[in-house]
């Protein structure tokens, strides 16, 4: 399946939640029931990734030395959000790309885009805002590692009520609506069952900050002899995608942004599970620090995190 057709399902579930009708994108619903017909379309942002899966070349580096860009991430942004401004064009738009790079930088665009959201001022005086993050796990596609995708919400009025997670080199599409429940492919997920901490899997970023490595390590040395075992896989997007079908059962990380954790925080609501920020208190998009799970274990991971001073 191409970007092009997780943006057209994007795009009709916002069309839905406007009011419009499904039948009117009838064209898209069967190319998204036929994934595959729609290859010859306009180059597409998915044949990019898949077509750069062997490894890409870095052309810069961001904060750090740890915090790496390609040619092709602004590319793919370029895609994603050239197709839907075509098709929205009085929407706002946020992609990873735009914002200079650090922590600070990134909390500042999205503050600056709550402000307006809805207001006046804002663009067009749209209550629709775009959340994209191009490619999450650069640095996996960097070293040809197939854990990288895109991740795409859309917010109304400041609250989360889409979410599309694609990863193309699985051809899993993750989807949510609020209150509509998760999806993968089409078929309705759910978090995992477990009620244990030590029978949990739990995610953790290798996060290119020093603050947030540094919670890391103390959070791994804490977690560690509390859980069955501990993954870091180098992709928010795909961490918050398989909680919410059960293959993970919590994932935390330090220091994120709205990019990173928007799509899978209304992924992982809609299929059951809980997502917070380090203090317990629910997600919204200025989180940065986060804590998501099955819902089940979600106070026994906060309660070792906050013990360990990760607050
Ligand atoms: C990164 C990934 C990684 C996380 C980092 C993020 P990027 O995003 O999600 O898993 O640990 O904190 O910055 O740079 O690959 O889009
Ligand atoms: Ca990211």
């Amino acid at each position: 399946m191409s970007w092009t057709v997780v943006i057209l399902i994007v795009i009709a579930v916002v069309d839905f939640r406007n009011g419009r009708r499904w039948t009117r994108y009838r064209g898209s619903q069967t190319i998204v029931r036929s994934p595959r017909r729609c290859n010859g379309g306009p180059k597409k942002a998915g044949d990019i990734i898949l077509g750069n899966s062997g490894g890409a070349e870095i052309t810069k580096h961001k904060a750090n030395s740890r915090d790496l860009l390609t040619l092709i991430d602004p590319l793919c942004e370029k895609t994603i959000r050239t197709t839907v401004l075509d098709r929205f064009p009085d929407h706002d738009f946020l992609g990873e790309e735009d914002v200079p790079p650090g922590k600070e930088a990134s909390a500042a665009a999205i503050e600056e885009k709550l402000n307006k959201n809805g207001s006046a001022s804002n663009k067009n005086g749209s209550d629709w805002l775009w959340i994209v993050d191009p490619i999450d796990g650069t640095t996996n596609f960097v070293h040809g590692m197939p854990l990288n995708m895109p991740s795409i919400a859309a917010a109304y009025k400041g609250r989360v009520v889409v979410g599309v997670i694609y990863d193309p080199h699985r051809d899993e599409l993750f989807t949510a609506t609020k209150g509509g429940g998760s999806f993968l492919n089409g078929n309705p997920i759910r978090v995992g069952e477990q009620s244990k901490l030590g029978d949990a899997v739990v995610a953790m970023g290798s996060p290119p900050g020093e603050q947030s490595m540094k919670m890391s390590l103390i959070g791994v040395q804490a977690l560690m002899p509390k859980v069955r075992t501990i993954r870091m896989i180098g992709s928010a997007a795909i961490m918050l995608a398989w909680i919410a079908n059960g293959r993970l059962t919590a994932y935390w990380e330090y220091d994120l942004s709205s990019w990173d954790i928007a799509a899978g925080a209304l992924i992982i609501q809609e299929a059951g599970g809980d997502f917070t920020d380090l203090a317990g208190d629910p997600f919204t998009l200025r989180t940065r620090k986060i804590v998501a799970s099955n819902g089940r274990i979600h106070d026994d991971l906060l309660a070792v995190l906050n013990d360990a001073g990760i607050v």
